[in-house]
């Protein structure tokens, strides 16, 4: 059976005044339907970047130089944007760590559920309204009637990844990309809103892309991680199984550095070195080889190995 999404040796890179930025180098991935798969890294690896181009977001400076994305058997690099703009939201949805960037700031929240419902929906114009209170009440926004007419700044910042979550599920997607979706919000907050999103991948079987630095959180949700550094992913493995025994040193370090009660990337400095520039003519062949003990010189310059085994991969000429 084909794989709902699958990302193909899809390498990216941005020109800029200081340099070309290689941002995603080679990077496949497989997800299956109904199933949860992190993305993890430090800050600046590539998770942004990979997930705007699954919905086909791209920066003017953005060039896609190699592999490709199919979702649903279909080429997503070389759709028509009309096409790709009726898949974004109907099919593929995404929430952001800053809900009231996304949202709309002059137009009432039940109404820009509303919105999503009409355009990519079949809902009838007079069901869009109790259809939206219904969503704000699936994903526990209190007295919804009410909060359907509130405005966003009228609401918490958890109340609005609440209402971007109910955007995001209104038309059913089979994908829902989840940037750093919890990121700023209260423990309390952060847990409710991680329990609406599971919930939402098992009800509707659908599957769900989840961004994180925060490596206990990835740990609670996912069936499976991918690590990212540096633009490459350096390992794929289920959730256990990647924590029990990590292959790629990087993963390892990741793992050993995160104090068990902090879990966040954002806190660690015990990795030594930091992420390459990724604007220089030579990174070498492995982008984590300046910061390995198990690095030789053929690290730097022979092409990893990136093939998936079953459900794993490894990134590495020296694996753990
Ligand atoms: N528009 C852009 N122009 C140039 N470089 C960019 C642009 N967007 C992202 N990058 C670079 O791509 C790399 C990955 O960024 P990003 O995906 O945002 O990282 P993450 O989400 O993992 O923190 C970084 O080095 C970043 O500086
Ligand atoms: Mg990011």
């Amino acid at each position: 059976m084909n794989p709902l999404l699958r990302i193909d040796g899809l390498s990216m890179e941005f020109r800029t005044r200081s340099g070309t930025v290689s941002a995603l180098q080679r990077i496949s991935l497989a997800i299956e339907k109904g199933e949860t798969l992190g993305l993890v890294g430090e800050s600046g690896s590539g998770k942004s970047v990979l997930s705007y181009a699954i919905m086909g977001i791209q920066d003017p400076a953005a060039r896609v130089t190699a592999g490709s994305v199919q979702f649903a058997g279909m080429d997503l690099l070389h759709m028509p944007e009309r096409q790709m703009a009726d898949i974004r939201g109907r099919e593929i949805a995404m929430i952001f760590q800053n809900p009231r960037v996304a949202l709309n700031p002059i137009r009432r929240v039940g109404d820009q559920i509303g919105d999503v419902l009409a355009r990519h929906t079949t809902t009838l114009a007079r069901d869009r309204e109790a259809r939206a209170v219904a969503m704000l009440q699936a994903v526990r926004i209190p007295d919804p009637q009410r909060r359907a007419r509130a405005y966003p700044f009228e609401m918490s910042g958890g109340q609005c990844q609440r209402v971007m979550i109910a955007m995001a599920l209104a038309a059913n997607p089979a994908l829902l990309i989840a940037d750093e979706p919890t990121t700023g919000l209260d423990v309390t907050t952060q847990a409710a809103i991680m329990r609406l999103l599971r919930e939402a991948a098992t009800d509707r079987q659908m599957a769900t892309v989840l961004i994180t630095h925060d490596l206990a959180l990835a740990s609670e949700s996912c069936d499976r991680i991918a690590v990212m550094h540096a633009g490459h992913i350096v390992e794929i493995a289920p959730t256990r199984e990647l924590f029990t025994r990590p292959r790629h040193p990087y993963t390892a370090s990741l793992i050993r550095s995160v104090p068990a009660n902090a879990a966040s990337l954002a806190d660690l400095d015990a990795i030594p070195g930091s992420l390459p520039d990724l604007r220089s003519p030579d990174l070498p062949a492995c982008r984590f080889a300046d910061r390995c003990s198990r690095a030789q010189a053929l690290c730097r310059t022979q092409t990893l190995p990136t093939v998936l085994e079953g459900e794993s991969m490894v990134a590495c000429h020296f694996p753990l």
